[in-house]
């Protein structure tokens, strides 16, 4: 499968946000996309084929989520994340976000605090805000170059909150957090009388060696105070079907979650959506786990380039997602000016590291979800532009 994955596909012409929208986001159209949350890769064959032959019926009318459809997702859970949820736990969204943002509007009143741990994946930040909820911010520690959690900070922080917002594994740092992180958060919540939302969107991509837990699975007693987004979207390069579905264990959350969604009449799914989920949570095993070797070897790949060509500009090993966090503070630029030399001088499109946090700044986000051969030439125009001493040429 690696020749697949490193074929060159040209996704102009089919409205891209990576490609296409890059010249509304960044005001230039011939950078090296490496920014948002999709992969440049086709997605798994059985899926392609559930697909065309949903397309080929030629009827698009009004779907439901039938038996089987729950049966494939309790499936994913069981046999990847050997997580055991009841049929009627699982809740279903368009997106993920769509997801976070009903619980909120669900769970919390305005005003409430939110607990989120920056530098963190920026919409939290905007959703609790266009909620009129308070934001209640609990910075990771980066601590000998790998993040961790301040547990005595977010101890603090829980008192004068509703709900924490969990990203796991975490983006844009890539931590999958550990059984021991997620029963210490789980017992600091419960201690506060705290929701755990989860959003676990990235669950599947961790690297070789690395075990995700789902929170709800690691917490199971306490399970009842937590929501847990998971989608193929991620996994299966799937974003733009809209396509996800949550697992909220208690009746009365539950059901003040779905009263959000009707309200809106957000519960319907789309006819290929339900396609491609089915199909890629009972046939694209193998597919993934080839995808994942592929990340890991990508990841490689750019660790050494960098330890050879950039080595100013280091980064902070992922656990978890196709998302690099680099820290290029040593590069002695200001983040304004990294961002501007990265995008009009080396062409690459990345995503600032400030767009998650102060905490971020002096950092970018590398998608490195492409084949490897454009994710040498960005490399080679970083390289170029911010010099082979990994100090910016005069
Ligand atoms: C942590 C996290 N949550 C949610 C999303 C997006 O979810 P959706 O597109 O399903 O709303 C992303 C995409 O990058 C993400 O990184």
């Amino acid at each position: 499968m690696r020749e697949e994955f490193d074929q060159i596909i040209d996704r102009r012409g089919t409205a891209s946000l990576k490609w296409e929208g890059m010249a509304g986001r960044f005001g230039v159209s011939d950078a090296l996309p490496l920014w948002v949350a999709d992969m440049d890769f086709r997605t798994a064959p059985a899926v392609v084929d559930a697909l065309v032959r949903r397309a080929r019926h030629g009827i698009f009318g009004y779907t439901i989520r039938t038996a089987d459809y729950v049966d494939a997702i309790r499936h994913w859970l069981r046999t990847r994340h050997g997580w055991d949820v009841e049929p009627e736990w699982l809740v279903f969204s368009p997106g993920v976000v769509t997801g976070l943002a009903a619980t909120i509007e669900a769970w919390t009143e305005p005003g409430d605090g939110i607990v989120i741990q920056p530098p963190v994946y920026h919409p939290f930040r905007r959703l609790i805000a266009a909620h009129g909820r308070r934001v209640v911010e609990n910075p990771l520690r980066l601590e000998g170059g790998r993040y961790r959690m301040d547990l005595d900070d977010l101890q603090d922080k829980l008192r004068t909150a509703r709900v924490l917002l969990l990203a796991h594994p975490h983006n844009p740092v890539g931590r999958v957090w550990t059984a021991e992180e997620l029963e210490a958060v789980g017992a600091l919540a419960e201690q506060q009388g705290v929701f755990v939302v989860a959003d676990e969107v990235h669950a599947d991509l961790v690297y070789p060696g690395v075990e995700h837990v789902p929170f709800a699975r690691q917490n199971a007693a306490r399970a009842a105070a937590t929501a847990t987004f998971m989608a193929p979207s991620k996994t299966f390069n799937l974003a733009g079907l809209n396509t996800s579905f949550g697992v909220i264990p208690d009746p009365t959350r539950r059901r003040a979650y779905q009263a959000v969604l009707e309200r809106y009449h957000l519960d319907r799914p789309n006819p290929f959506g339900v396609a491609a989920l089915e199909a890629a949570y009972r046939h694209g095993g193998a597919w993934l786990d080839a995808l994942r070797d592929y990340l890991a070897d990508n990841l490689a790949f750019v660790r050494q380039y960098l330890t050879e060509h950039l080595p100013a500009v280091r980064i902070i090993p992922p656990e978890g997602t196709y998302l690099l966090w680099l820290d290029c503070r040593d590069l002695g630029l200001d983040a304004e000016e990294l961002d501007r030399v990265l995008l009009r001088e080396a062409r690459v499109a990345l995503d600032p590291g400030h767009l998650f946090g102060e905490e971020g700044r002096g950092f970018q986000r590398m998608n490195i979800a492409c084949p490897r051969a454009m994710l040498g030439e960005a490399l080679a125009r970083m390289a170029r532009v911010l010099g082979e001493s990994g100090v910016r040429r005069p």
